[in-house]
């Protein structure tokens, strides 16, 4: 994005606004806690760059689906900051600022009786007229957009219509990143996307992902835990274990030591062979 961009976002209230890095979302001393129970992220400080494809690597129940479901807001942290090109995110978010951040689902979060074009039209259902929604009376400027991303994703006009539920696993993804698309993002916070797929089709949707974010320089977190689909396609790995970051570097450094950080135990070769194909969880 450009700075005349990011100068034409409001700020996000006149007491919560600060400048801090600019183009970058950053998570600054956040911490994340359950109602009463034990802190899940810890102090956690995490700057991620426009255009980048960073994925977040960690065992079952590191945090990953937490940090990411804090960054769109879902979660609302126990302490810490998040910011988007320099505006503090935190309590009621803004229109303009909630839309830069986009959610794609590790169970695509598709609604299974609407179409695929319903399903991807959506994804702006937040910032458009209630009735229109419920009517599924979508102006046709939305109806455009919802068609020009469907085509982004390699969906052909003969699955517009289907109904969702009526699709693939690997098409379903493909419609929940359209609707992700569909408020022009800044990032796209991705949890799991590939968990649902086979092998093959995990592939191709990592492979369109990349792309998207390469073209459009939109920066991507893609949680996952296979190690060499993370070493395939990212930019820079961050490894979570119980909360914290305990690796960040280029893949190429993602040594055996750092895996023992991140799993903490070094992945045994059977691992190493089911995270290639897909089929650890
Ligand atoms: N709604 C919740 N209430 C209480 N604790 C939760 C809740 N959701 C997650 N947790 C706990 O927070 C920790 C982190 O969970 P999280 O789902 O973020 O991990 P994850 O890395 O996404 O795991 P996975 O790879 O299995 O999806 C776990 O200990 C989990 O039990
Ligand atoms: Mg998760």
């Amino acid at each position: 994005m450009t700075a005349s961009a990011a100068s034409a976002i409001p700020d996000a209230t006149s007491q919560q606004t600060k400048h801090l890095n600019d183009h970058r979302l950053s998570f600054t001393g956040l911490s994340v806690r359950y109602d009463r129970g034990p802190t899940i992220l810890q102090n956690l400080n995490l700057s991620l760059a426009p255009g980048e494809f960073t994925v977040l690597l960690g065992a079952s129940g590191s945090g990953k689906t937490t940090l990411i479901k804090t960054a769109v807001g879902l979660i609302r942290p126990a302490s810490g900051m998040i910011s988007l090109n320099g505006s503090v995110l935190s309590g009621k978010r803004p229109k303009q600022l909630r839309s830069k951040l986009s959610m794609i689902h590790q169970d695509f979060g598709l609604s299974p009786r609407l179409s695929v074009i319903q399903n991807v039209m959506a994804g702006v259902a937040a910032e458009t007229n209630l009735f229109r929604v419920m009517l599924q009376a979508y102006p046709r400027t939305i109806q455009r957009r919802a068609i020009e991303r469907l085509v982004d994703v390699d969906l052909s006009p003969e699955h517009f219509d289907r109904r969702a539920r009526d699709l693939s696993g690997g098409q379903k993804q493909r419609v929940g990143i359209a609707r992700a698309l569909m408020r022009d993002p800044e990032f796209l916070l991705a949890d799991e996307p590939i968990a649902s797929l086979d092998p093959m089709t995990a592939d191709r949707v990592m492979t369109l992902l990349k792309q998207l974010g390469r073209q459009r320089g939109i920066g991507v977190l893609c949680s996952l835990h296979q190690i060499e689909i993370a070493r395939q396609f990212s930019d820079r790995i961050v490894g979570m274990r119980h909360g914290k970051i305990v690796f960040d570097g280029a893949p190429k450094d993602l040594s055996a030591k750092a895996l023992e950080k991140i799993f903490g135990a070094p992945p045994s070769p059977v691992e190493m062979l089911s995270s290639q194909t897909g089929a650890l969880s």
